[in-house]
């Protein structure tokens, strides 16, 4: 029996969250909401428009980005009530340790290695096709089996995405120096990628032929839900924010506040270039791994293509700087709690980087980014987020019966509970069952592989569990 009770044994943060971090409080709403469109805004715009409508929506696309943004807001709220109650970093992996314990925050914890690893690889592998889109502006071009991963459909002579495996390291190297975004950095890049957005939607705007909307729903709403399991992608992110809680002024308020505030905006440009775009060309022609560039090409427009490719390569800069920081912090922090080997949370005393765990992060990622191409890759972010937001939205549930927190005030309380974290636990299943079966094999290879370290490694040295037998 008493294994069974380590193995749920629960993180103790009430002294964390009453100490002082020593980290400096000066993050505001609207630095939260700026990191968060930062996090957010990446490929998954760039690209699943264009292979949501051609293949699962047709036009109806559109409704897919509205649905998945419905599933992401009963999320967010859930995860704002976490972030407002326990304020401490780690994200959900922390959160979920305090409340169901140590196994289930493993399994979490994994989940959300492969959702920032997978992010990496995927927009690594976007960041690669419009570069490559650029250089052929100048007559520049890869080999062709140097050009993408095998199995990407639209080249089919692909073997090793040499772009998007040098972009990882370089990232990585970046990392390793000390450098991840500022504050100031990071507005001006994410004011950039939403001019850009503008613009194409601006200029698209008046190419709309109102044809194009026929047949709305060639899939019907089965493909619609199809649909918004791969939209679900372009939001992925957002959870990025709740990292950030013990650097914020006040994370009752702010957090929430800066949680929605980046989904709502991420939202309204997503429904609207998705809308835009099967406006201008026929939703059966949008198969490519670039459809927005792809269309102002169509229209013949290709200066502004060349601007709105530049625009998107500084946008997805910023999603591969803050994930893979995101995905090093979240490994130290499991490697901190004693699950993962003591040589993944080293800082380097010059740079006070963890340098082992950037190496490996990124190695990883840019393997995967070079070999597995962005259609599969990208669906096994979204499997892994979507479980973590699963779980999440239960916690909910299990965190407000908890008495350790009943002391913390003015937290942010989710409306409707306990219906509303019930709704987006089903909700976030139901995407997950929309995946391929490929995804779902991945999937489980990914958790029994992580739960072989948790046996082989974690459950022996973990520190809440040695810490029962103090
Ligand atoms: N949401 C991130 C993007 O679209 C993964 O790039």
């Amino acid at each position: 029996m008493a294994q069974i009770r380590d193995l749920f044994v629960k993180k103790d943060t009430s002294n964390d969250i009453l100490k002082q971090s020593g980290l400096e409080k000066t993050l505001s709403a609207f630095n939260l909401t700026t990191m968060g469109v930062g996090a957010i805004v990446g490929a998954g715009i760039f690209i699943t428009p264009g292979v949501i409508a051609s293949l699962h929506a047709g036009p109806a696309g559109m409704l897919s980005f509205v649905l998945a943004a419905f599933v992401c807001a009963l999320a967010a709220l859930c995860y704002s009530e976490f972030s407002s109650t326990i304020p401490l970093a780690g994200s959900a992996y922390t959160y979920v340790y305090t409340v169901f314990g140590e196994l289930v925050a493993w399994v979490l914890g994994w989940s959300l290695v492969s959702e920032y690893m997978f992010s990496v690889s995927s927009v690594a592998t976007s960041w690669s096709a419009y570069f490559q889109n650029i250089l052929a502006g100048f007559g520049w071009r890869l080999p062709v089996f140097l050009r993408a991963a095998p199995g990407t459909a639209s080249v089919p002579g692909g073997r090793f995405d040499l772009i998007a495996f040098l972009i990882v390291m370089i990232i990585s190297v970046l990392l390793l120096g000390g450098v991840h975004e500022s504050a100031r950095v990071n507005t001006a890049m994410v004011v950039l990628k939403i001019a850009v957005i503008l613009l194409f939607i601006g200029v698209a705007v008046f190419y709309v032929k109102p044809a194009n909307y026929h047949p709305f729903m060639p899939f019907g709403v089965g493909g619609v839900f199809k649909g918004a399991a791969l939209a679900f992608y372009a939001y992925v992110g957002f959870d990025a924010v709740s990292s950030a809680a013990e650097e914020v002024k006040r994370p009752q308020r702010d957090m929430p506040i800066g949680i929605s505030m980046s989904l709502v905006i991420a939202s309204i440009l997503y429904i609207a270039l998705a809308t835009v775009l099967v406006g201008i060309v026929k939703y059966t022609k949008l198969n490519v791994a670039d459809p927005v560039a792809f269309a102002l090409q169509y229209l013949h427009l290709t200066n502004l293509s060349g601007i709105i490719s530049l625009g998107a390569i500084v946008g997805m800069t910023t999603v591969l700087l803050v994930m893979s920081y995101g995905g090093t912090r979240l490994i130290f922090a499991i490697s901190r709690d004693g699950l993962l080997p003591q040589r993944l949370h080293k800082l380097s005393p010059k740079t006070h980087v963890p340098v082992s765990n950037t190496i490996l992060f990124g190695l990883f990622a840019a393997v995967f980014a070079a070999f597995i191409p962005i259609s599969l890759v990208s669906e096994l972010v979204n499997i892994g987020t979507l479980f973590a937001f699963a779980l999440v939205s239960l916690g909910v549930v299990f965190l407000r019966r908890n008495p350790d927190f009943a002391h913390v005030k003015a937290a942010f309380h989710v409306p409707l509970y306990p219906y509303l974290p019930i709704l987006s636990f089903i909700l976030c299943i139901g995407l997950m069952l929309m995946l391929q079966v490929f995804t779902w094999i991945a999937f489980v290879i990914w958790q029994a592989v992580g739960l072989t370290i948790y046996a082989i490694y974690g459950y022996r040295h973990s520190l809440a569990r040695q810490r029962l037998y103090k």
